[in-house]
């Protein structure tokens, strides 16, 4: 059943190059895109409501950065606990969207009932399509991972990613944003992600001698910026569920805003930058990190490692990439990060401790 790995979990990140090309093949048709969304376009919603948990949630908040910047449609988000009871108001021509790997999970599916009647459409990004999300939403999107066992979601994210890119792209498209040359290029850059998945994964030894250290530490800081926030936050998330060390993910601007107060050598920062727009923004932190004695560890390309100067304690070497699909790529080091020093400290990595698969109590 783990084809040869030691955990599910293993299996699972290792399947990210097939399943999120399997994601490609269903959605994409040469330079075009084909992905049935019940008639709707985007050029008639003016909003868009994301809801969703845990892992799901974050996928959604790269989606934000996505929907916003390349189709210039504005995002709400929220964690679907929060989001029935702050009752906020509902613009109109706003589409519902609810992302869930199970497709059962408690909150998400009440605050779908809760926003049934009151958006224009319920679309839910699903990997069971028999689900009760899915059956409840006037269009379920499949996310095609295939069947996810472990506890801590590894593919399910990166092709919940995956068909939210396509989904931002339609609608860029649709709202006049992006013209069919500009699309085919985008298309382009989404067919490179299973090669580049492939070759991130090489860095499966390299991470292993990370996390060795990582073990050691009580508490690990992650850092990322602009679409790569969300990594910060789903590598937190992945190292505490597997491997018990408590983490925490920021904006890496908002660390001298208070978590700064946390660094001393006993507490590795891990930055997940590639070389983007806002890379030297990025080098400043890293440095206010290591003024104080605090060892980072960067995960980037070459050209971002070259950059970064001296002083960096351990750095994880990504391919390069198109800026759009990078924080699908990066999914594979967060995921192995955690991996790797769960395995250091002798946990459950499929099982981890009072978690469950599917969170089916709100
Ligand atoms: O099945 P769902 O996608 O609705 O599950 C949402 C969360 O419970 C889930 O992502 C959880 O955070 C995972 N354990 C993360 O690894």
């Amino acid at each position: 059943e783990k084809g040869g790995y030691k955990h599910y979990m293993a299996k699972e990140i290792a399947q990210q190059p097939t399943v999120v090309g399997n994601v490609l093949n269903a959605y994409l048709s040469g330079d075009q895109i084909n992905m049935d969304l019940g008639g709707i376009n985007f050029a008639n919603v003016d909003r868009l409501s994301i809801v969703a948990c845990g892992t799901a949630y974050y996928a959604g908040l790269v989606a934000k950065y996505w929907f916003e910047q390349h189709a210039r449609l504005p995002v709400d988000i929220d964690v679907a606990s929060e989001f029935r009871y702050r009752e906020a108001p509902f613009a109109p021509k706003t589409l519902g969207v609810f992302v869930s790997q199970s497709g059962e999970t408690a909150d998400t599916l009440a605050a779908l009932r809760y926003s049934a009647g009151k958006v224009d459409k319920v679309v839910s990004l699903v990997n069971v399509p028999e689900s009760s999300i899915a059956r409840e939403s006037d269009v379920a999107v499949e996310i095609h991972a295939g069947v996810e066992v472990s506890v801590a979601s590894t593919k399910a994210f990166t092709c919940q990613l995956t068909s939210f890119a396509v989904m931002a792209l339609k609608a860029a498209h649709d709202r006049g944003h992006l013209d069919d040359a500009g699309l085919a290029q985008r298309l382009s850059e989404l067919r490179q992600l299973p090669g580049l998945m492939s070759h991130a994964l090489t860095i499966d030894a390299a991470t292993k001698a990370i996390a060795s250290k990582l073990a050691e530490a009580r508490d690990v800081l992650f850092l990322g910026r602009g679409q790569m926030f969300p990594l910060a936050l789903e590598g937190a998330l992945k190292l505490k569920e597997i491997s018990y060390i408590h983490a925490e993910g920021y904006a890496s601007g908002e660390l001298k805003h208070g978590p700064i107060a946390l660094v001393d050598k006993a507490t590795p920062t891990v930055v997940m930058a590639p070389h983007d727009g806002l890379f030297d923004k990025t080098v400043s932190n890293m440095q206010e990190v290591m003024a104080r004695g605090g060892r980072v560890v960067l995960v980037s390309d070459a050209r971002a490692a070259e950059e970064a100067g001296s002083g960096v304690w351990q750095t994880l070497a990504m391919p390069e990439a198109p800026e759009l699909i990078q924080p699908i790529l990066y999914a594979v080091p967060a995921q192995l990060l955690a991996y790797h020093t769960a395995i250091a400290k002798g946990t459950d990595v499929d099982q981890p401790r009072n978690l469950a698969k599917s969170v089916t109590v709100e």
